[in-house]
């Protein structure tokens, strides 16, 4: 079967726990509900795409134990190809504990098994790859990413990278070679300023471009995203709605980017607005999946705006 895309990186749960407040060290507090949800920067990618109806795959690792029963499911649900998800019996699954307050700001303690889980270098597949046209990760395990990307180049696969803040410090070399090897970048502020150390978005978007990337799209939240390009730069804008929960809103971003700029050929503005609707709409839900939309709802979003994208 070909494959639309290919999500290389982390699945998790994500436990949440919402409260008035944070509680003080030594403080016990009572929440005010509680909940388990998938979750996992590529995870979200995989489903968000396959939620427009592109055909997916997910390379990553689960625990051999009900979480990743419960992980496993829902990819399967969703329709996501995960025969190339590595079921671990040595390991966990990833759990992360979130903690949400009235305000909607987040604290998080993440999982080590998250980055454990990931494939190492020799767990690629590289027939599978090549059954894709794009590939596109976290680079959660750098050198993971680095050979996916040499096998990607190779067999004539796009290549995408989701880069946050914590994978440019692990390994900020590797990262390099990674975006010589890169078509499409989309990093949120954090990751395209630690990268850079350059407070300017756009500055920081050039020089990311000046790596290899062909297009550089940096998501800046509720103001939407910044096009770079060795032709222009254009800004975004995103959606006003009434955001409930912001968790995810990147890898919602990245399906629909994929969607226009890979499946759809449409120029990287055209595609920033159809991640930005993907991701608006996905915000009016709590949790990173729960309101990732189908292409429909998409056309009815941007109906009752007064747009139209052809899709
Ligand atoms: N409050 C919001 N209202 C509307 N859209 C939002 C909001 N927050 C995020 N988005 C959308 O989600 C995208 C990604 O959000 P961002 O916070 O930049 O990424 P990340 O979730 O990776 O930190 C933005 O480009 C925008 O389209
Ligand atoms: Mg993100």
């Amino acid at each position: 079967m070909r494959l639309d895309v290919i999500g290389l990186g982390e699945v998790c749960i994500d436990w949440v726990a919402f409260v008035e407040r944070f509680p003080e060290p030594d403080e016990k507090i009572y929440s005010i509900r509680m909940e388990k949800f998938p979750g996992g920067v590529i995870a979200n990618f995989c489903v968000g795409a396959a939620r427009l109806g592109l055909r997916v795959g997910f390379m990553g690792g689960v625990g051999r134990d009900p979480e990743g029963e419960f992980l496993l499911k829902n990819f399967q649900e969703n329709g996501v190809d995960y025969s190339h998800t590595k079921v671990r019996g040595d390991r966990g699954s990833a759990v992360n504990m979130l903690v949400v307050n009235r305000e909607g700001q987040k604290t998080a303690v993440i999982d080590p098994n998250l980055y454990n889980n990931a494939l190492d270098p020799d767990e690629l597949d590289e027939e599978y790859i090549a059954s894709s046209r794009c590939i596109h990760t976290s680079a959660i395990k750098p050198r993971t990413a680095e050979e996916a990307f040499r096998i990607a180049g190779r067999r004539g696969v796009v290549t995408s990278v989701d880069l946050e803040k914590q994978v440019v410090e692990t390994d900020p070399e590797t990262v390099r070679r990674i975006l010589s090897m890169t078509n499409i970048l989309i990093p949120n502020k954090m990751g395209a300023r630690r990268f850079t150390g350059k407070e300017d978005l756009v500055e920081a978007g050039r020089t990311l471009l000046s790596y290899g990337p062909e297009v550089v799209v940096i998501t800046v939240g509720e103001d939407g995203a910044i096009v770079i390009t060795r032709e222009a730069v254009e800004r975004v804008p995103a959606y006003r709605v009434k955001a409930v929960d912001a968790t995810g809103a990147g890898d919602a971003f990245a399906a629909g980017f994929i969607y226009g700029y890979v499946v759809r050929g449409w120029d990287p503005y055209k595609s920033a607005r159809m991640g930005n609707a993907v991701a608006a709409i996905k915000c009016l839900s709590p949790g990173a999946q729960t309101g990732l939309p189908t292409i429909d709802k998409v056309r009815e979003f941007l109906g009752e705006r007064g747009e139209d994208l052809g899709i």
